[in-house]
């Protein structure tokens, strides 16, 4: 069974998924991380990998960008592909004096302007939130290592706005990126669960970014995070959401 942006067949995926936004960065990830690393897909060049980490089955799916774009991969994912754990791993522009390049951030909610807070239901914008316990999980396996709280998702990549982020900053808001929102809250739909990890690759206050070198070797250490965050607990269980 083939589903309409996924051209892999039942099992083709591991309950456990580690999303890149991108297709190259998803390779890399199954090169560098998993053992017997295989493609299952490639529709749309959106490319998806199947192997295993520490002896565990364990998937690397690339989401795109976007709330539209990640939304579609984790709902078929999730839906027909028996997927029960979704974490992304991506990079994110900085909003706060304190965060540096190369840090990394867990993200504990997800503020947006994309209507996936509100469609679900009508005259609610919904908090958008990771799984419990993946959060609390990734939390301590990071230790130190990493910063826990809000970004925005946002629609717009440009977008010359400086009092909307002038706001955010004041409300505490860490950085910004464009998909953590949209999966949240499919996993919110579908009762499955997602997290999202971040690494700071350029910095909206000071206009710093990261160079490629750095980004390689930060990129390693959220990978890292989100890979243990993943194996934290078992999978199988019926028993819902975290
Ligand atoms: N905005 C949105 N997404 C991003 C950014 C940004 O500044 N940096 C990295 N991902």
């Amino acid at each position: 069974m083939a589903t309409p942006h996924i051209a892999a067949k039942p099992g083709d995926f591991a309950p456990r998924v580690l999303m890149p936004g991108d297709p190259h960065r998803a390779r890399r990830i199954a090169a560098d991380l998993l053992t017997d690393a295989r493609q299952v897909t490639d529709v749309r060049g959106i490319l998806g990998f199947t192997g295993s980490y520490l002896g565990e089955p364990m998937s690397v799916m690339a989401s795109g960008m976007g709330a539209p774009s990640i939304s579609i991969y984790a709902t078929e994912l999730f839906r027909f592909y028996g997927v029960e754990r979704i974490v992304r791993v991506g990079t994110a522009g900085a909003l706060q004096e304190s965060l540096s390049l190369g840090d990394v951030i867990v993200v504990s909610s997800a503020h947006t302007d994309a209507t996936t807070a509100t469609i679900r239901v009508p005259g609610v914008a919904l908090s958008l939130a990771p799984s419990p316990r993946l959060l609390v999980d990734a939390l301590a396996v990071a230790g130190d290592a990493a910063r826990v709280g809000p970004v925005l998702s946002s629609d717009y990549f440009y977008l010359d706005r400086p009092e909307v982020l002038d706001r955010l900053t004041a409300l505490g808001t860490l950085a910004i990126e464009m998909e953590a929102a949209g999966l949240y809250a499919v996993a919110a739909a579908e009762r499955r669960e997602a997290l999202t990890v971040l690494t700071v690759s350029d910095h909206l206050r000071t206009g710093a970014a990261m160079d490629a070198a750095a980004r390689e070797t930060r990129y390693r250490r959220m990978v890292d995070i989100a890979a243990r965050a993943l194996l934290a607990r078992p999978v199988g269980g019926a028993s819902g959401p975290a």
